[in-house]
């Protein structure tokens, strides 16, 4: 089983690893060397602290050992075609956990191994964000039911993020200027998939998307590898800002979200992102617990 797209481990994986995540969080020892011997490959083609650090830490806390590659030894699809150094690979490695540009490039390596290929962010989805992200919701109150509203740029984050609440029953609407929707394929298999009632809405409107949310959630508003076009983006999504304003504007118990790293002062003011009702550093911690929950999940 892999983690390339976040639906690949079904809504009942995504249900049971967020629980797992939880259960990791409030005992880590439950599960500290369950997983002696594993070897877990970690690859960067693009700048990482979070999914770095929470990888190598929570591989080392399950008694497994991380092995991370240099991007420009390996040359995916350069220096070599990913579904060779997928093959490769898994002649040494138990699992291929890669961050790339090209989503495309982790179909490949899923089509042609047999270890598990966890995603770590593509251009498409970033599924092991999507999975903290839940768990950070459930902290709050219960995700069947819940509501999430996404404010900026319809990206990768926004559409793992779509994918998984929905899965779980929880609702998202994804406010974007117009022409940075998120994908539309994306958004039919989030709603195709969606449980208990979710539903996932769009719109162009900042302040009537965050009405009743539970969560107030916000990305950088320029991707990495889509630099060129940050000038243009600052004009677009100035009106996206997440100001106290906007945040007041979704109830007096919203919490704030933020996969980091944020550029404060251009997607959230200071005030929003140092807020008592900020949860960005939950959510960042969240991480190690989800990525040894995935782990144990997809070695089982
Ligand atoms: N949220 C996240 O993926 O952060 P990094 O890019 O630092 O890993
Ligand atoms: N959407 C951002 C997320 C960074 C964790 C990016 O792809 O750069």
């Amino acid at each position: 089983m892999d983690l390339v797209n976040v639906l690949d481990i079904g809504s009942d994986g995504i249900a049971h690893v967020v629980e797992l995540a939880a259960k990791i969080k409030a005992d880590p020892s439950s599960v500290a060397g369950t997983r002696s011997g594993l070897r877990v490959g970690l690859f960067f083609e693009k700048p990482s602290i979070r999914t770095r650090v929470s990888c190598e830490v929570g591989t080392a806390e399950l008694g497994a050992q991380p092995i991370v590659l240099k991007n420009d030894e390996v040359g995916l699809g350069t220096r070599e075609a990913p579904q060779d150094v997928a093959r490769v690979l898994e002649r040494y490695l138990d699992v291929l956990a890669f961050r790339v540009f090209d989503h495309r490039n982790l179909v490949l390596m899923a089509e042609h191994a047999e270890a598990p290929v966890i995603n770590l962010l593509s251009d498409r989805e970033h599924p092991c964000q999507a999975i903290a992200d839940l768990v950070t919701v459930a902290e709050h109150r219960p995700l069947k039911g819940a509501s999430i509203a996404y404010l900026g740029d319809g990206n990768n984050v926004a559409h793992s993020l779509m994918l998984a609440a929905s899965a779980v029953g929880t609702s998202v609407t994804v406010a974007t200027p117009a022409g940075y929707e998120p994908d539309e394929t994306i958004v039919d298999l989030a709603r195709s998939g969606a449980i208990g009632g979710a539903e996932i809405t769009l719109s162009n409107d900042p302040f009537a998307a965050v009405v009743g949310a539970d969560a107030v959630y916000t990305d950088v508003w320029t991707s990495m590898g889509s630099e060129n076009e940050a000038e243009e983006r600052r004009i677009q999504f100035e009106p996206f800002r997440v100001t106290e304003e906007l945040f007041e504007s979704a109830g007096s118990e919203a919490i704030f979200m933020h996969c980091l790293p944020a550029h404060r002062g251009e997607e959230v003011t200071d005030a929003v992102i140092d807020h008592q009702r900020s949860r960005v550093f939950d959510q960042a911690e969240n991480r190690l617990h989800a990525f040894k929950a995935i782990l144990l999940h997809l070695t089982a």
